[in-house]
């Protein structure tokens, strides 16, 4: 018989972890995290065993693998909710005409944008697309993150949305199918692409994917269509997740509420009547900063958010177009910076609610005894450099289930 895998973290300068659990973390329980100095985590067979100070560390007998925390700080493995991490190709062309003053709805409208990674995607086939998952997987393992979700929506067609959601999934994500990003253009009307998603590839899609998710906007799937969309997915049995009020309040946040969606995510245009009902239901808000740097759009509104006492998860949005960036440190920065987040709000964001999100908040997002025994290990002397060191080195050391994930 194969002992026990067991590691003992030790003299950890700090340990990080949000109190509380149950619900996802609302106004100031986003804040209440717990500071450990001088500390260890216990991992057995892929969960967290004990975690505590170095002076209330037992005697454990043996084998034990040992990894020296001195000089760094452990926060949860670090959950990004929200990314398309399914595509091949590049959009760096589109960027460089971007930085010229081309809009990013014009060159969508123009059958670039979506549609131009639509056909790298296609044209990648299934390995390609596997190749392409598994190296965009390693790149957020480095930037520290433990846990991933990934959405289709660049194949559109059957063969390519379901080798997708299997590339996702092989790579260890969460898939979700994103079968309403864009109407592909072998289709030229958005009800007649709805009937073949829904007809043709939904029921296979059901068994591969845990959530579905839809682009409701202008030039994308207006609320009625994506109401019908979403219902017949829940029928199939998957959770529910809206891009929302990116650009315009097209009715995203009431149908997330009507139809009991786990997220709305975006919400940069989102106004006050949208940050008071969000505020009043059990929908998270996924808040995606990167998105709006990249593509110079607002802010979305995370003080009042929060303030309001809604339930608010940070993410990268990973993809090609809008936000070609996997870090979710930077996404700390940025919402430390720009969204008016303490560091711990950020730090709840991507961690608990994050993984709320993902339907795994009973197993991720905290270092807490019984927890899957993921952390996020930082070569840092205060764990708030996350979000302080903008985009710099932070001597990341990735810890899943209780392995050195990079190793
Ligand atoms: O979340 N808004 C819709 N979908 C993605 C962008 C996809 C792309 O530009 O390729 C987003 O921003
Ligand atoms: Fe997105």
């Amino acid at each position: 018989m194969t002992p026990p895998s067991r590691l003992l973290v030790r003299d950890l300068d700090q340990l990080v972890t949000h109190r509380g659990a149950g619900a996802p973390l609302r106004g100031p329980a986003l804040s209440d995290v717990e500071l450990i100095g001088d500390a260890f985590a216990l991992c057995e067979d892929g969960r967290v065993a004990a975690v505590g100070p170095m002076r209330e560390l037992p005697a454990i007998p043996g084998d034990l693998e040992e990894l020296d925390g001195r000089g760094r700080c452990a926060i949860p493995g670090l959950v990004d909710c929200h990314t398309h991490a399914a595509f091949a190709g590049d959009r760096v062309a589109e960027f460089s005409l971007r930085a010229a003053g081309a809009g990013y709805e014009e060159l969508h409208a123009a059958g670039g944008g979506i549609l131009a990674t639509v056909r790298a995607t296609r044209a990648a086939g299934a390995k390609g697309l596997a190749d392409a998952v598994h190296r965009h997987r390693g790149w957020m393992l480095r930037a520290g993150t433990t846990t991933f979700e990934a959405k289709s929506g660049y194949g559109l067609d059957r063969d390519t949305e379901l080798a997708s959601l299997r590339a996702i999934r092989d790579a260890g994500g969460s898939p979700t199918r994103l079968g309403a990003h864009a109407v592909p253009p072998e289709f030229d009307d958005a009800d007649a692409y709805l009937d073949f998603a829904l007809a043709e590839v939904l029921p296979d899609a059901a068994k591969l994917a845990e959530a579905a998710d839809v682009f409701v906007e202008r030039g994308a799937f207006d609320a009625q269509r994506a109401r019908r969309y979403l219902a017949a997915c829940r029928d199939a049995g998957l959770a529910l997740r809206l891009h929302g009020d990116q650009f315009s309040e097209a009715g995203a946040i009431p149908l997330a509420i009507e139809l009991g969606a786990r997220s709305v995510d975006h919400l940069e245009a989102t106004t006050e009547a949208g940050v008071r009902a969000l505020a009043g239901s059990d929908v998270v808000g996924v808040l995606l900063p990167a998105s709006a740097l990249f593509l110079g759009r607002p802010m979305p509104p995370a003080r009042a958010l929060v303030d309001a006492g809604a339930a608010v998860a940070l993410a990268t949005d990973f993809n090609p177009g809008s936000a070609f960036c996997e870090s979710l440190p930077l996404v700390c920065a940025l919402a430390c910076t720009q969204l008016k987040l303490s560091p711990p709000e950020a730090l709840g964001a991507c961690t608990v609610n994050a993984a709320h999100v993902l339907g795994r908040a009973d197993r991720k997002g905290r270092i807490a005894q019984g927890y899957d025994a993921d952390f996020t290990l930082l070569d840092v002397p205060d764990w708030r450099y996350v979000a302080y060191h903008l985009g710099g080195d932070l001597g990341i050391e990735p810890i899943i289930a209780g392995r050195r994930a990079l190793t």
